[in-house]
């Protein structure tokens, strides 16, 4: 079903993992779609692959361009020649480990990008926003289920970026009300686009749970770690909200139609998750269900920084984007091992 009137989207970070299954979802809904990336965690085979997934005809509405957002000029080429209609702005760095090491790095990329960012959709008067921030501006909550109107707490300087960036949204929504901004809270994104063309595809040794067991199935890793059999849960093991990233896709669809059709959305945070926690121990049998491959693993001390359980309520965006996730862990599990299946290299070409 396309949208009446072509509606033009900037997509930041569009060929990342959550990017390129969002730019699916946007070009078959009738958008149309201009990427910036760097390509500084992710390649171009990845769009490549967007545009052999839609068709060619599809494939004409979306334009990719190479640059930085902290080149405010990189930015400014892109707005003086179209006009936009909004922004998704996914294009970000997200590796805790890494901001607690170099957080200089983060808050230059994820700060200085995002206003850069900001200061270029005002000029043009483009006010229309939906930003990715995390579930990680939770903390370590105090209650499950998360719902919007919680405290908000920063544990590293990656989460840092995502806080100052939600505040941030907010100040400019209440210095100037006419900017529309979706905030969206992702939990944990997993899965990938059910073709297995298009997939997470982690630089290095993935710090995330399934990407690192896809590589335990395919043999790139011997084991996986499970960190933490002592938590206060029915097995031991820490429990997450994983969310399918097609639903997540999804979602960004929602809260763009919302975006525009609400005058009175303002700054506006809502939760994308499914509202079902999954210990790391039902993830991986729901794993090997899924690929009939045996994970191995080995017991280990709790990682610092972890929470015992996080997972959403979904009440808001049910009720006001009118969006619910569809897919649960099975068929999450289902769709990331098609991917490692047919990509136990990600996009490399050549084994
Ligand atoms: P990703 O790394 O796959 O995609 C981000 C993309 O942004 C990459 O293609 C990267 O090259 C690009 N990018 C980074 N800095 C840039 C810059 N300065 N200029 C231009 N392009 C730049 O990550 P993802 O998993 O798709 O995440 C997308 C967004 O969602 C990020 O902002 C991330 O913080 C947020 N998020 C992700 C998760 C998750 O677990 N994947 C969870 C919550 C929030
Ligand atoms: C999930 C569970 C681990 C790896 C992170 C970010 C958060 C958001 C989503 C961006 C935990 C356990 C993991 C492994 C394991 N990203 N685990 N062995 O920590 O919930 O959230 O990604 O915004 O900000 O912090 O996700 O996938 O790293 O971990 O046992 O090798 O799996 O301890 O309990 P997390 P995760």
């Amino acid at each position: 079903m396309g949208s009446s009137v072509e509606q033009n989207i900037l997509v930041t970070g569009g060929a990342g993992f959550i990017g390129t299954h969002t730019v699916v979802q946007l070009l078959k809904e009738g958008f149309k779609v201009s990427i910036i990336d760097n390509l500084d965690n992710s390649v171009i085979e990845a769009v490549d692959r967007v545009r052999e997934l839609v068709g060619p005809d599809l494939s004409k509405k979306l334009e990719f361009n190479l640059g930085d957002l902290r080149n405010k000029g990189d930015i400014e080429k892109l707005f003086s020649k179209q006009r936009f209609d909004a922004v998704i702005h996914f294009a970000g760095l997200k590796a805790v480990g890494e901001s607690v090491g170099n957080p200089r790095r983060y808050f230059d990329n994820n700060l200085v990008g995002t206003i850069n960012l900001y200061e270029t959709m005002a000029k043009y008067n483009c006010k229309m926003m939906v930003f990715s921030s995390s579930a990680t501006v939770y903390g370590q909550p105090e209650k499950i289920p998360c719902m919007e109107d919680f405290e908000l707490k920063a544990m590293n300087p990656y989460g840092r970026t995502k806080l100052f960036l939600e505040e941030i949204a907010r100040d400019i929504h209440g210095a100037e009300p006419e900017w529309r901004i979706v905030l969206l809270r992702y939990f944990n994104p997993v899965g990938a686009h059910e073709s297995g063309r298009i997939g997470e595809d982690p630089k290095g040794i993935p710090n995330n749970l399934m990407p690192y067991i896809q590589q335990v199935a395919v043999g790139r890793l011997p084991e996986l770690n499970v960190y933490g059999h002592d938590y206060p849960t029915e097995d031991g093991s820490a429990v997450r909200d994983y969310i399918h990233v097609m639903d997540l896709a999804d979602g960004h669809i929602a809260a763009l139609r919302k975006l525009f059709a609400d005058p009175k959305i303002g700054c506006t945070a809502y939760n994308l998750g499914t509202g079902r926690g999954t210990s790391v121990l039902e993830m991986v049998a729901a794993f090997e269900k899924a690929s009939g491959k045996k994970i191995p693993i080995k017991l280990c001390p709790r990682r610092s920084g972890d929470a015992t359980a996080v997972y959403a309520s979904t009440e808001r965006a049910e009720k006001e984007l009118g969006w619910k996730a569809k897919y649960g862990v099975d068929e999450m599990c289902r769709d990331q091992w098609n991917w490692a299946n047919n990509n136990p290299w990600g996009y490399q070409r050549k084994l």
